[in-house]
């Protein structure tokens, strides 16, 4: 793992922390645990948890016999995360811990838990990760036998200002806080969770965004299978996304006025290359949800 992504993410998710629930993050995470089903009295190892939108709706399936354990980098998501345990005395066996998700084997309080759990969740992380497939071998050891992970991979046509981002920083030889690119296709997401020991798995795609009218689970199914389009923009509209956005923490690599200058240039191309015969680039919404039980 790159030494600083902790670092980054922390700062990152920190700067996010107060306003990270008012977002399709809330939706997601239900949506997730619904697949994950967690039943009444299992252990739950929730990585990456944040404000805890996985680990709540988690922890009240389980009811009082089951727990949960979350684990983020960021002390601003967890902190938030905090405050709603606080508020919900009856919610049972929840603990939040401050750690690297890439690193599980140093929580000493985690580590004499290993091969106890009967379910890890990672949700909207593992992109964040650039060396994933280590990340996912650890995590499976956390697991019983029989036990099962869920995580999920964006579509690489989908939050297109953020991948162009990504190949740009590539090229130019600067990290970015996120690594898609590991995951071109649904496939790399299965081939990740079989390498890692893992038997059964299913990768399936879902929607993200809004749908009107309805929050249901089989609606936002139905619309991943069919990778709706979200966004369309023109190959023009480059110029003044990457203007518009450059300045994010997120991108905080490309602050040198001589990198920003290049960085432009090849967010031009690289958003030209991502246009239809007909000259439209077309934003997808769609995300994989990758799930599998260890032997
Ligand atoms: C998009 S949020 C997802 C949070 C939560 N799982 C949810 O669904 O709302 C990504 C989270 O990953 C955390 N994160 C990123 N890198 C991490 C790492 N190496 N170890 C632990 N947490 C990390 C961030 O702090 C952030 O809370």
């Amino acid at each position: 793992m790159a030494p600083n992504q902790s670092t980054d993410a922390q700062r990152l998710y920190d700067s996010r922390s107060d306003t990270y629930d008012d977002s399709w993050h809330v939706r997601f995470a239900r949506h997730m645990v619904e697949m994950a089903s967690p039943r009444p009295g299992q252990n739950v190892l929730d990585l990456a948890c944040g404000t805890g939108l996985v680990t709540f709706p988690a922890a009240q399936a389980l009811g009082s016999s089951g727990s949960v354990i979350g684990l983020d980098i960021s002390s601003g998501m967890l902190a938030q995360a905090q405050k709603k345990l606080e508020i919900q005395p009856d919610i049972g066996n929840v603990a939040f811990y401050q750690h690297s998700i890439s690193d599980l084997d140093t929580l000493e309080v985690l580590k004499q838990r290993k091969g106890t759990f009967d379910l890890i969740t990672c949700a909207s992380a593992l992109v964040l990760l650039p060396e994933p497939q280590e990340a996912v071998k650890e995590w499976v050891g956390y697991l019983k036998p029989g036990g099962k992970l869920i995580t999920d991979v964006t579509h690489v046509q989908n939050q297109l200002t953020g991948i162009t981002y990504e190949r740009v920083g590539r090229r130019l030889g600067v990290g970015v806080p996120w690594h898609r690119l590991n995951f071109p296709k649904p496939e790399d997401l299965k081939d990740v969770l079989e390498d890692a020991g893992l038997k059964d798995v299913d990768v399936i795609p879902i929607a993200q965004l809004a749908i009107e009218g309805t929050d249901d689970l089989k609606d936002y199914l139905a619309a991943g299978a069919k990778s709706r389009v979200d966004k369309e923009h023109s190959i023009d509209e480059a110029d003044q996304i990457f203007e518009k956005t450059v300045n994010s923490i997120a991108w905080g690599g490309f602050g040198n006025v001589e990198v920003r200058k290049q960085a432009k240039k090849i967010f031009k191309d690289e958003w030209a290359k991502m246009a239809d015969a007909d000259g439209k680039v077309r934003d997808l919404d769609c995300v994989y949800i990758g799930v599998g039980i260890k032997p």
